[in-house]
């Protein structure tokens, strides 16, 4: 046997047997959940992280995610089974090297892979020298990335593939707040370089997760990703141009959607909305229309779906100055109630949320802005305008000249606010149909 062959032999008998330890690198909504989903299925997991804090609550065993089960949490650091630190010289210690940190776009909405490439210089510098290592890189980036990025930073600092690494491409499918959909069991895509790589990959995952789906290569798994994400904003924003069509036509359009779901084939649901927000769907598109320039290829699909995304929130704050206007106020002035500023519902994460660029242009235009979220208890926008969620009853909705629901938190009874406020610009349809004199929807 060469050597190259024993030492994935190697680590494949070592992974079967239960003898390997995990690196993650970053402990944030994505390698948190994973770092634990891995533990619990009884592997030895370090998880190394540069936020100093974020090291010392994990292995306090608290928890800060709020799709990671606390006690779930706890117990996998009391029994020794995952720790957290910032001290990356401990990657020499593990068997397989996992990349979760964040891949968002600079302020010109380029890629900025810097995150990746410190991770990958990193596990460079520190991974053992001796038998090899599987590296497995789960950052949402463009395709191409794990073979022209993450592999010359390896072969750099003289680690040779398929003898010190086997490379691979994951990309994490993690839905916050999604009660029924987690790591451990949604279907997971495997794209690694070369068979032994996806071997040993198949075999890794395998211990944590129940569904694996192996790809040809990094870059089929890399595409992948970006294709789901892409899917949701394309159609997003399709169903928000129409919306916005349907009512100035006069048309209920979540009607519409609830008679063309009952097609029982070739069409999917997506629903309106103020825009798109998160760290993925609203971001990847454009990683994606980025390395396209590369090939002299235009992604018209993508940038216009990206320009009807980014004017919602703007059409949003045209729609509340017409429903004050309705009621012959003007926005100038008027104290104006935001209800939810995450961007999706029940979970606890504004970024990219369009409720901040919602508040901001109401802020800006002389609106008086305060909002409530269950889940936020202070904000900050952009443009430095910062916040402290306001208690939420009877009273309070009536002091207010509108009353605008930026999110669907399940808490928000549709009905009660109607009820209570002066004015409702419902941009999620949680007002129930038939109450209409002083609600405008979306
Ligand atoms: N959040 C989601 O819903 C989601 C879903 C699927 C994929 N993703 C992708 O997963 C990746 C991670 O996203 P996230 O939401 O977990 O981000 P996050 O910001 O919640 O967590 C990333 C963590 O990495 C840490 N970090 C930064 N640089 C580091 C480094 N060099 N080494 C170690 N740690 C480092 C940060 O301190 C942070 O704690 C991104 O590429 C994202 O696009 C996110």
């Amino acid at each position: 046997m060469d050597r190259y062959k024993s030492g994935a032999e190697e680590l494949l008998e070592r992974i079967e047997g239960n003898d390997i330890i995990i690196g993650i690198l970053g402990l944030g909504y994505v390698g948190l959940p994973l770092a634990v989903t891995f533990a619990r299925a009884g592997v030895q997991v370090i998880g190394f992280e540069k936020n100093a804090e974020k090291a010392q609550m994990v292995n306090r065993g608290q928890n800060y995610i709020a799709d990671v089960d606390d006690s779930e949490l706890s117990e996998c650091v009391e029994i020794g089974r995952l720790g957290a630190t910032t001290d990356f010289s401990r990657l020499a210690e593990v068997d397989a090297a996992i990349v979760c940190v964040p891949s968002p776009l600079d302020k010109f909405r380029k890629p900025d892979i810097s995150f990746i490439e410190a991770a990958g210089r990193d596990i460079a510098r520190y991974i053992r020298r001796g038998p090899g290592v599987f590296i497995s890189l789960e950052s949402t980036t463009y395709p191409t990335t794990t073979e022209e990025t993450m592999l010359p930073i390896l072969e750099e600092q003289g680690l040779v593939l398929d003898r010190d690494f086997w490379l691979c491409f994951s990309p994490e499918r993690v839905d916050p707040g999604n009660k029924s959909w987690k790591t451990k069991n949604t279907p997971k895509v495997v794209g690694a370089l070369g068979a032994e790589a996806q071997r040993i990959a198949m075999a890794i995952y395998g211990r944590a997760v129940e569904n694996l789906h192996a790809v040809s290569s990094p870059r089929v798994a890399e595409m992948v990703k970006i294709l789901e994400n892409t899917y949701r904003l394309v159609n997003i924003s399709l169903v928000n141009e129409l919306a916005l069509l349907a009512g100035k036509m006069g048309i209920d359009f979540w009607e519409v959607i609830e008679a063309a779901k009952t097609k029982p084939y070739g069409f999917q649901p997506f629903y309106p909305g103020p825009g798109v927000g998160g760290h993925c769907i609203p971001l990847d598109p454009f990683y994606l229309e980025h390395i396209a320039r590369n090939y002299d290829f235009d992604l018209t699909m993508i940038e216009t779906a990206g320009r009807i995304n980014t004017i919602m929130p703007h059409r949003m704050v045209v729609k509340i100055i017409f429903s004050l206007n309705k009621q012959e106020k003007s926005i100038k002035g008027s104290r104006i109630l935001f209800l939810g500023v995450a961007y999706k519902a029940d979970i606890g994460d504004e970024r990219e949320s369009p409720a901040l660029e919602i508040i901001n242009e109401v802020y800006r235009k002389g609106g008086l802005v305060d909002y409530h979220d269950p889940y936020l208890p202070t904000i900050a926008t952009a443009e430095g305008i910062e916040l402290e969620s306001v208690e939420l009853n009877e009273e309070v909705l009536a002091g207010y000249d509108c009353v605008v629901i930026t999110t669907n938190h399940r808490s928000f009874d549709g009905r009660w606010i109607a009820e209570h406020a002066k004015l409702v610009v419902d941009l999620r349809n949680v007002v129930p149909a038939g109450i209409n004199d002083h609600v405008y929807r979306l």
